[in-house]
């Protein structure tokens, strides 16, 4: 199998592996229990808070674990109307963000708040210029996402960071697909809120990450215990935790290399494809991008055929986000770039990532131009 959908998820370190296992069975206390098998596992979440911090620029007392990147993005916005209910709510956000940004709004501006898509330019990148023009007397928070988890772009956060120093604004950036990919450094962004996840970054499944700027208030979204500085109740997922730690720092002693490596397969892919499919196109941005991701265009037909023929080959790719596959709608992203919903069906994501070589890049190449003719042939 060559697994070439990274963005979705990836497959846990070695290490991390290892380090979380103890956790589920000989170490399998309760990180509040008093007695030492307790005192052990709570020992090890703070130990993997630290590693966490140290990886972002944060203080560990600003890190608070949750069960996923989507709980986190959904806390801090569903907190926002907490914080601000009986008052004017504006916010500002881009049409392209996950769903667990965009549904949260959604239900948000149910309930009366007033939210402002941003739209973006056909390279998916937000101008701040545009978030500037729409801040107004009552708007509470700005939520832009790092970078893309469907296309890759890379969204100029700092600088809107930036644009919002000294004014009474929340700014919230969901970093699901930077953290552990690239340089992310909360001391030099300017954020109050910053969301990631450890199965994008070689951890388990089921550990978020909120990153909230210390002296910052945030009404808890899950209620019980004091778990999580008493913000986020809930027994610790400790092996998860323990997991995210490890990856992290991991990655971040890897990135470098990565990044070069990674952005090679990813132009050698294009190149590959191009020669045989002069018509293939790149979404989005082809600077501001993650290093691994590339969503292309095969105009004249379907991505998902596509998708299917490269499964049948063994070859896992997808044509959206892991989120919104199998639903009829074209890419929401796609769309906002501008792309025709037949040009958005004709697309597919491919994201390399730490455990893929050159010789799977290769054998990609040869199976998508073989798959796009015999789909071509067939029309
Ligand atoms: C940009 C982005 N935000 C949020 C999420 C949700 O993260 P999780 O899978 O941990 O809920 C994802 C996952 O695909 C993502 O890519």
């Amino acid at each position: 199998m060559i697994y070439a959908d990274n963005a979705a998820t990836t497959r846990i370190s070695d290490t991390a592996f290892a380090k979380m296992l103890p956790f589920l069975r000989e170490q399998y206390g309760n990180a509040s229990s008093q007695y030492s098998l307790g005192v052990k596992a709570k020992k090890a979440v703070e130990h993997a808070r630290h590693q966490v911090a140290i990886a972002i620029g944060a203080d560990a007392s600003e890190i608070i674990f949750t069960s996923s990147g989507s709980e986190a993005n959904s806390w801090v916005i569903r907190g926002i109307a907490e914080k601000f209910h009986n008052k004017p709510i504006h916010v500002i956000t881009s049409s392209i963000e996950h769903h667990s940004v965009l549904n949260a709004f959604l239900t948000l501006e149910r309930s009366g708040v007033e939210v402002t898509y941003i739209t973006v330019g056909k390279n998916g990148l937000v101008e701040v210029a545009d978030i500037k023009a729409a801040i107004k007397p009552h708007t509470r928070l700005v939520s832009i996402m790092f970078a893309n988890n469907e296309i890759g772009t890379i969204q100029p956060i700092a600088e809107v960071g930036q644009l919002l120093k000294g004014k009474d604004i929340l700014f919230h950036t969901d970093a699901v697909q930077a953290v552990g990919h690239i340089p992310v450094d909360v001391s030099r962004l300017g954020v109050d809120f910053l969301t990631a996840s450890a199965h994008k970054f070689y951890g388990a499944k089921g550990t978020g990450i909120l990153y909230k700027r210390s002296g910052i208030e945030l009404v808890p979204l899950v209620f019980g215990g004091k778990q999580e500085h008493g913000l986020r109740a809930g027994t610790e997922n400790v092996a998860g935790i323990v997991s995210a730690g490890c990856a992290i720092e991991e990655s971040i002693e890897l990135m470098a290399n990565e990044a070069k490596r990674l952005r090679k397969m990813v132009e050698d892919t294009i190149e590959g494809i191009k020669e045989k499919i002069p018509s293939v196109r790149v979404n989005g941005d082809v600077f501001h991008r993650l290093p691994g991701t590339v969503n292309l265009c095969f105009n004249g037909i379907s991505g998902e055929s596509l998708m299917h023929l490269l499964d049948l080959k063994g070859i896992c790719v997808s044509t959206s986000s892991a989120c919104t596959a199998g639903r009829d709608n074209p890419s929401h992203v796609l769309l906002a770039l501008g792309l025709s919903e037949q040009e958005a069906r004709s697309a597919i994501r491919i994201s390399y990532g730490r455990y893929n070589t050159t010789a799977e890049v290769e054998k990609v190449i040869i199976e998508i131009c073989n798959a796009y003719f015999k789909i071509l042939g067939n029309c």
